[in-house]
């Protein structure tokens, strides 16, 4: 007998909590396939709640609380997790013999997985804990003298120009930062300023594809071509547009990539990828030294010493997961949150939405202030008052909560949010 679509929605008796304990986390990927597949383009199949709804199972989380900093770091469904699980239990076997000789020649096979997803080589791909350790193997990896120039905006990542900072610090480099729009509906508006901040000693850009602040997408491609254009290497900060935007690298054409892949691949925490293209390898220092012989092989990136190797295995079905849900559906349905709840909380005079909402500008992340309440205070009141986690953002140039939903976010969880907000909007906060 063969399961209908709504017979296992209505076994699994979305959202309740306790049905979900009966999910079993090895069947998840073949749950989604008992489903008929979704048909219609990217934003139909963002509109079809049941098939959401049935992603939504997938992750075993709990729904007493309403998780909005998807951002932050995500949560896994319960058969990734589960094959880290195991992959680490198989290592405590005989950590030595199963990690180096058994899981170090599987984790090959992921690696290939993910170029696939990537769109690259799998030889110009290293997996590293995180955006962080990406990104700073770029940052601290190209040489430069007292004097030469990097650039980027203020509203890159404040760990990524803290690294900037010591190199200022330590070795006399000039770190330039500049402004751009908030929210910003003209992406040559944001090239324009790139090349306008360029100086006769700009020796290395810091880009980032999706500002963490707002969920502003940048034109990477074009900042990428502008800083080749000059001979300047352009490092682009992928830590939120991976597997959230719909792109590949060979869209972006660029030479230094970095990601987390505990964000928005659903992949295990302490999980990310370094892309550097393979003619680029050989003059990049890594952060720790790799072995002799190593200079042009990818793999010195990954030479940390000892570490597990069961959450670098369990990308491979955080991969498999996000090839069944497909990049431009997820992408799509990221947004359609946005919308739903931009459109419902924007009509209101007093609230101000830091993120366009022109297609193609940003992505399902997004920033919002209520006039005359305070950030911080907003935030709090969500979490105590409604149990709503969301993040609270700081720039000198603007201020807000930021709200980043994910595929298993329901509607009534959105609607919830935006009562919450609307009582503010009206009562303001409780003394
Ligand atoms: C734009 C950006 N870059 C880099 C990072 C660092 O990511 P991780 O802490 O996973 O290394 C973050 C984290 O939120 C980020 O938003």
């Amino acid at each position: 007998m063969t399961t209908t679509r709504r017979e296992v929605l209505g076994a699994l008796a979305f959202p309740a909590l306790g049905p979900l304990a009966r999910l079993d986390a090895r069947r998840g990927l073949s749950l989604l396939d008992e489903f008929e597949a979704p048909s219609g383009s990217p934003q139909q199949v963002a509109r079809d709640e049941d098939f959401w709804n049935a992603i939504a199972t997938a992750f075993a989380i709990d729904r007493s609380r309403i998780n909005f900093n998807n951002g932050g770091c995500s949560p896994s469904p319960a058969f990734v997790l589960d094959a880290q699980r195991r992959h680490l239990e198989e290592a405590n076997h005989a950590p030595a013999y199963v990690m180096w000789r058994r899981q170090q020649k599987r984790k090959e096979a992921v690696r290939q997985a993910l170029a696939r997803v990537a769109g690259c080589d799998a030889e110009e791909l290293a997996f590293v804990r995180n955006a962080s350790e990406g990104l700073q193997t770029c940052q601290f990896g190209i040489d430069l003298e007292p004097g030469d120039e990097v650039l980027s905006t203020d509203q890159d990542y404040p760990r990524m120009r803290n690294t900037f900072a010591q190199r200022v610090a330590r070795e006399g480099i000039v770190y330039r930062q500049f402004k751009i729009p908030v929210p910003c509906d003209d992406p040559q508006q944001i090239v324009r300023a790139y090349e306008a901040n360029l100086s006769e000693r700009t020796r290395l850009i810091l880009v980032s594809h999706v500002i963490n602040l707002t969920g502003a997408i940048l034109p990477v491609r074009n900042i990428v071509a502008l800083g080749r254009a000059r001979g300047i290497p352009v490092i682009v900060d992928g830590a939120h547009s991976f597997a959230n935007v719909d792109f590949t690298l060979r869209d972006l054409d660029c030479d230094y990539f970095a990601t987390s892949l505990h964000k928005w691949l659903f992949a295990p925490i302490g999980t990310g990828m370094l892309h550097v293209r393979k003619d680029k390898i050989g003059d990049l220092w890594p952060l720790m030294a790799g072995n002799p012989g190593q200079e042009h092989d990818i793999r010195k990136f990954e030479e940390i010493g000892t570490h597990p190797i069961a959450q670098m295995l369990a990308v491979g079905e955080a991969l498999a997961f996000h090839e069944r849900l497909g990049g431009s559906r997820k992408f799509a349905r990221l947004v359609r949150l946005r919308d739903l709840w931009i459109d419902r909380l924007g009509a209101h005079d007093r609230v101000h939405v830091h993120t366009s909402t022109v297609p193609g500008q940003a992505c399902g992340i997004a920033t919002v202030s209520i006039d005359g309440v305070e950030t911080g205070a907003l935030a709090a009141h969500l979490e105590r008052a409604h149990q709503i986690l969301v993040t609270t953002i700081k720039h000198e140039d603007f201020e807000g909560i930021r709200v980043s939903p994910s595929v298993y976010t329901t509607l009534g969880e959105l609607d919830r949010f935006c009562e919450a907000m609307e009582a503010v909007v009206r009562d303001g906060l409780p003394s």
